[in-house]
C-alpha cells in the first residue's frame, strides 16, 4: 500500500493494522483541510491542535450517524503520545462505546485487541458506557481481560462496570488479578475492588460483614493453593534493575525498527534461547514469544521479566517429581524424546527418568523461567530486547481466545 500516513514523522503501526483506515484516511483529511494549506505543509502540532479541535466539534454534534470521522481522528492522534492528544483519543474511544452503532463499537474492541498499549483507555470506555447502559457479554469478556493492565482511574471504572453484570469469572486467575488490581490502587478505593470479589466469590456470604482485600488474600491463598499468592511483586534485594528503573528506560522513548536490530542477538546471549522460540529462532520449552506484542503490553513483558512468578501460564505448570530413589526435580514436566519423561528446570537442564520411578507429583507456584535474567544486561540492550520482543511487524496477529474464563 503506497498511501503515507499525512504529517507523521514516524511509521506508525497503529494505522498500519488498520487497512480499511488507511484508505478511508484521504476522505476525512480532505474533509479537515477542505480550501487550506496541503496537509504535509502544515507542521504536525498545528494539524494535530486542528485536529483536536474538530473532534471535538464532532463530539458536540453528532447524531449517530457518522462515526467515521472519529475513528479516523482516532487513528491519526493515537500516534501523538501528548496528554492533549492522549485525552482527545480517550474522549472519542467514551464516545465511541456508549454509541448505538455496531462499527463505532467495534473499533474500540479492535483499538483492545490490536493495540495493546492502548487497552486499558479502550476497557476505560466500555467501562463507563456500561455504567449507564446493560452491557454484552462480548463487553463483559473484555473488562475481565483489561484487568491485566488496568491502572488509576482506569481500574476503578473497570471495578465499577464488571459489578454490574451478573456473570462472574470465578477463574483463580481473574478473582487474583481483582485482588492486585485494587492493591494497586489508594486506600480510600479498594473498597471498590472488595464489592467486586464478593460478587464474584460470593464471600463473605454475609455481604453485610463485607471484607477487605487482606482478608481476600488470606481466602485466596487458601482457596487457590496452586496459584501464586495474590501479593504484588516486591523487587528482590540486591536487584541490580528494579520495576521502576525498567519502566524508566522506556519512558519517553518512542520505540522504532532501530531498537530492535540488536533483540535476536541479546535475545541469545541471555540465554532466551533455551527456553522461547520467536520466529524461527530458539527452543519450545517455554511459551513462544513470536506473537508476544499482539498479547501483551510493555508493562506486563517487563512484569514476565522481573518476576516471572506472577503470572504463571496454564499450559507450562511447574511440578516437584519426587522419584523413588529419594531425589526430587522441579520444573517442567514433559515427555521426552525416547518415550520416557523428563524434568526441565530453571537451568535449562533436563533430568530424564521412567514413569514407574515417579513417587509422586505435586504443583509448584513458582516459575520454571529463572528470575534476574537482566541483571547482566545494559540498558541499551534490555530495550532492544524488549522492542523486539513487543513488535508486530511481518508477524500475523493470532487467532483470539477467551483466556479461559468461566462465568456463571
Ligand atoms: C529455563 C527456561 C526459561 C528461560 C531461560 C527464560 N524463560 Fe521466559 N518463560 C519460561 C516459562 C516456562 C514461561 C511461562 C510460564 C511462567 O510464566 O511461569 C516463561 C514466560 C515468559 C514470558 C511471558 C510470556 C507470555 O506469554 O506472557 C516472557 C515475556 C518471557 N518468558 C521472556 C523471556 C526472556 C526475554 C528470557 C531471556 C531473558 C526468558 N524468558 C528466559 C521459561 C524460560
Amino acid at each position: 500500500m503506497g498511501y503515507q500516513m499525512p504529517g507523521n514523522s514516524h511509521s506508525s503501526p497503529v494505522v498500519l493494522r488498520s487497512c480499511r483506515a488507511v484508505l478511508l484516511w484521504p476522505l476525512l483529511l480532505a474533509a479537515l483541510t477542505a480550501g487550506d494549506l496541503a496537509a504535509d505543509e502544515v507542521p504536525a502540532d498545528s494539524r494535530e491542535a486542528r485536529l483536536r479541535q474538530q473532534v471535538a466539534e464532532l463530539l458536540e454534534t453528532t447524531e449517530g450517524s457518522d462515526w467515521i470521522p472519529l475513528i479516523m481522528a482516532d487513528l491519526e492522534l493515537s500516534t501523538d503520545l501528548s496528554p492533549e492528544s492522549q485525552s482527545c483519543c480517550r474522549r472519542i474511544l467514551q464516545a465511541l462505546a456508549a454509541a448505538d452503532d455496531e462499527a463505532a463499537q467495534q473499533h474500540v474492541h479492535t483499538v483492545f485487541e490490536n493495540e495493546p498499549e492502548r487497552r486499558g483507555m479502550a476497557a476505560a470506555a466500555i467501562a463507563s458506557a456500561a455504567l449507564t447502559r446493560p452491557g454484552n457479554l462480548r463487553n463483559w469478556r473484555l473488562l475481565v481481560r483489561s484487568l491485566n493492565v488496568v491502572r488509576d482511574t482506569e481500574a476503578v471504572a473497570v471495578l465499577q462496570a464488571l459489578q454490574r453484570y451478573r456473570q462472574r469469572a470465578n477463574k483463580g486467575h481473574w478473582v487474583r488479578r481483582a485482588i492486585l488490581v485494587g492493591l494497586t490502587l489508594p486506600e480510600s478505593d479498594r473498597v471498590i475492588a472488595a464489592r467486586l470479589l464478593q460478587h464474584w466469590t460470593a464471600q463473605p456470604a454475609r455481604p453485610a460483614e463485607p471484607w477487605d482485600l487482606a482478608q481476600y488474600q488470606q481466602w485466596f491463598s487458601r482457596e487457590y493453593p496452586d496459584q501464586p499468592l495474590a501479593t504484588l511483586p516486591q523487587d528482590a534485594a540486591g536487584a541490580v534493575w528494579t520495576a521502576q528503573s525498567l519502566q524508566g528506560l522506556f519512558v519517553g522513548v518512542h520505540l522504532t525498527p532501530e531498537h530492535s536490530a540488536e533483540g535476536p542477538a541479546v535475545f541469545e546471549k541471555a540465554g532466551c534461547v533455551k527456553c522461547h522460540r520467536r520466529s524461527a529462532l530458539g527452543a519450545t520449552a517455554g511459551p513462544d514469544l513470536t506473537s508476544l506484542g499482539w498479547r501483551r503490553q510493555r508493562a506486563e513483558v517487563l512484569e514476565s521479566l522481573l518476576f516471572p512468578s506472577q503470572e504463571l501460564h496454564e499450559e507450562y505448570p511447574t511440578v516437584i517429581v519426587a522419584l523413588r530413589d529419594g531425589t526430587t526435580a522441579v520444573g517442567l514436566l514433559q515427555r521426552s524424546a525416547d518415550g520416557g519423561m523428563q524434568v526441565f528446570n530453571v537451568a535449562a537442564e533436563i533430568r530424564k527418568f521412567q514413569q514407574s520411578e515417579i513417587e509422586s507429583i505435586r504443583s509448584h507456584a513458582v516459575s520454571a523461567m529463572p528470575a534476574g535474567t537482566l541483571d547482566r544486561l545494559t540498558a541499551e540492550e534490555i530495550r532492544s530486547l524488549v522492542a523486539w520482543l513487543t513488535s508486530v511487524d511481518g508477524i500475523p496477529q493470532p487467532h483470539q481466545d477467551d483466556d479461559g474464563q468461566e462465568e456463571e
